[in-house]
């Protein structure tokens, strides 16, 4: 949610086009507004605009607009919006100034306590021009500095005043080489060039000037500054600030990059939605051992103990994250014999859960290891006892910081903002860690191994599957959408209802249009009557122990005149009546609690190809933010 860039420099340039690609690569964090401010001849200057920096950033106009000549800048900053307070609109875009517009600032996240300190500065007679709560940051600051403080001392002693979260990133024209950054809450980092340093709120934003990287921990500060011809920078805590740190850099791989790029694709979705075999491959890659049937998960190693005495796993998630711990708790369960309680995080917070911290372990699983429900669920947890692990894909995210220990996803950058490939990661971990809980319960070597020996031909079989399903599903998508058909529920039995909630949740995001996900023997207690020849039921049922069942429900909907399509495997093709039905044909497997990794992809691409024939941005659906950092 938002996303910020700052670029300071002893080699001057036009900074304009290095903020705008850096602001393009943030996109998926917001994308309604957008905006930079610079300083060019000891003035700030600002432009921010409505919509997305692709569609409205063009560097060479935005360069005249700004007045950069050919002297060149020393120090930029820019964002990227998704409105929380206030409106989108361009007076609500970053940056924000303050009233003797020598200040710009960018900010990231949420500040709780902006209605009295915007109270109090404008019984200071301070004038705002917008809506948010950010822009009572550089009044703030402003305020300070005309009671005595340097910029520096202002910007700390504010950042110190908000309650919330904030990514901050500060330009002063009175100090016209210097960039001031602070976090609390939410991402912050820069890159360090030999004669530049450019921060933002993920590093994929600026992997293309550089891979190395210092990442910021809460209540951290950074003064990066220019002096005698070279960049330097200094860091330390906001409550502490004479005290500086010391801090490693970190390097990312090549690999990273690849992420960023679309590559031969025609969306980041698409590209993800194929990159699934790999993830998977690569999350699992030595991660269990094919001899003893045991999962080797070395970031819990030191809970070994915790791990074999816990009577009860509590998960903690949002969105499609909490889909994979739905489908991680029905492995554990069936495997481990071990109960699961799935908590969506923003309710596990406030609500009270009988279950005692000694007995149970606790698993954030979350993409971004930002989401402020999840984070906070997890701080909420340790306070009362728990143990927490993570389930988390951002390497040094809030989320992995905050727990006892974990696993990374492993999926890589994740740029559309419909989960797809972080998706595939998570469930991933969850057949490993559903297998180690298991294996110290009671399972056998033999079974753990059949297993592995199932789970490693699992990348191969997604492969195949996306091949053999694509070019069907398109074409069913792109008929169901032009006929209008706006009822679409998807229904299944078991460990494929965790499934159809995400495959709903996928086709929502994607399409804007209201679908249900139901257990399929619970479409007789109600939401058969919405079933006619207007609806379409997408109904999940290979050819496991539920298979007659199913098609006893599927003859219920058909019954009513329904439109169906049943995605099932070859087996379950074999012994349908393909008549009045379209089907989609997966693998048979030899373990029906291995059929979600594959079932999922032609859900996903159902979703992608319908919105593409409604002529929606699949990378980037209306209203939704990759990371959500506000409760
Ligand atoms: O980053 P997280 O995994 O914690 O995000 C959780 C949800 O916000 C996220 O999965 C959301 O539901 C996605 N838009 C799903 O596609």
């Amino acid at each position: 949610m938002c996303g910020i860039v700052g670029i300071i420099t002893s080699e001057k340039r036009n900074l304009v086009p290095e903020i705008i690609s850096s602001l393009k690569n943030l996109e998926y964090r917001g994308y309604d507004s957008t905006g930079i401010a610079i300083i060019n001849t000891g003035e700030i200057r600002r432009v921010h605009r409505l919509g997305a920096p692709s569609d409205v950033f063009v560097p060479q106009q935005i360069s005249e607009e700004l007045g950069v000549t050919s002297d060149g800048l020393s120090v930029a900053i820019g964002h990227n919006r998704w409105a929380t307070h206030g409106k989108p609109s361009e007076e609500n875009a970053h940056p924000h100034f303050d009233c003797t517009d020598t200040l710009a600032i960018v900010h990231n996240g949420t500040i709780l306590n902006h209605e009295l300190l915007r109270k109090e500065l404008i019984a200071l007679g301070h004038t705002f021009s917008s809506t948010t709560d950010t822009e009572v940051i550089p009044h703030l600051i402003e305020q300070k500095i005309k009671e005595g403080s340097s910029v520096k001392d202002a910007f700390l002693d504010t950042a110190a005043c908000l309650d919330g979260s904030f990514g901050l990133a500060l330009i002063s024209s009175n100090e016209p080489d210097r960039l001031l950054l602070a976090k609390h809450g939410s991402p912050l980092l820069f890159g360090v060039l030999k004669d530049t340093l450019i921060a933002a709120s993920s590093s994929n934003a600026i992997l293309a000037y550089t891979n190395t990287f210092i990442t910021l921990a809460d209540g951290e500060y950074a003064d990066l500054s220019i002096g005698s011809g070279n960049v330097s920078y200094k860091i330390g805590t906001i409550q502490d600030r004479e005290n500086l740190i010391t801090k490693e850099t970190t390097t990312i791989t090549d690999h990273s990059r690849e992420d960023m790029s679309m590559g031969e694709y025609e969306s980041f979705m698409k590209k993800e939605i194929h990159e699934q075999p790999s993830v998977f491959r690569t999350t699992i890659l030595g991660r269990y051992d094919e001899t003893t049937g045991d999962a080797v998960l070395g970031g819990l190693i030191d809970y070994e103990d915790m791990l074999r005495h816990a009577r009860q796993v509590i998960t903690v998630a949002c969105g499609t994250a909490h889909n994979a711990a739905l489908v991680g708790g029905i492995l554990i369960e069936t495997l481990a014999n071990l109960p699961v309680r799935n908590e969506i995080a923003s309710e596990f917070r406030y609500k009270k859960v009988p279950i005692s911290p000694e007995e149970a372990i606790l698993f954030a699983v979350s993409q971004s290891g930002e989401t402020a429900d999840t984070l906070e669920s997890v701080k909420e947890a340790r306070r009362k006892g728990y143990t927490t692990f993570g389930i988390v894909n951002v390497v040094g995210s809030a989320i992995a910081e905050a727990v006892d220990a974990g696993v990374y996803a492993r999926a890589g950058f994740e740029i559309g903002v419909a989960s797809t490939k972080a998706f595939i990661a998570q469930l991933a971990i969850f057949y490993l860690l559903a297998i180690k809980l298991a294996r110290e319960r009671g399972m056998t070597p033999q079974e753990g191994q059949s297993i592995l020996n199932e789970l490693n031909k699992i990348p191969n079989l997604m492969i195949k599957t996306l091949e053999t399903t694509e070019s069907e599903i398109k074409r069913l998508a792109e008929n169901y959408a032009s006929k209008g058909i706006r009822t679409i529920n998807f229904l299944g039995r078991g460990i494929h209802v965790p499934i159809c909630i995400e495959a709903s949740l996928k086709f929502k995001e994607l399409t804007y249009l209201e679908t249900g996900s139901y257990p399929l023997g619970e479409l007789k207690h109600g939401p058969i009557a919405i079933i006619d020849n207007n609806a379409l039921s997408i109904i999940i049922m290979p050819h496991d122990d539920l298979f007659a069942l199913n098609k006893n429900s599927l003859e219920q909907v058909l019954s009513k005149g329904g439109n169906v399509i049943v995605v099932t495997d070859e087996l379950g093709a074999q012994n349908l009546v393909l008549q009045d039905i379209e089907v989609i044909i997966i693998p048979t497997l030899k373990n029906q609690l291995l059929y979600p990794a594959l079932e999922i992809l032609p859900l996903q691409l159902f979703a992608y190809h319908y919105a593409r024939a409604l002529g929606n941005n699949v990378d980037k659906p209306r209203n939704l933010a990759k990371s959500v950092t506000v409760e």
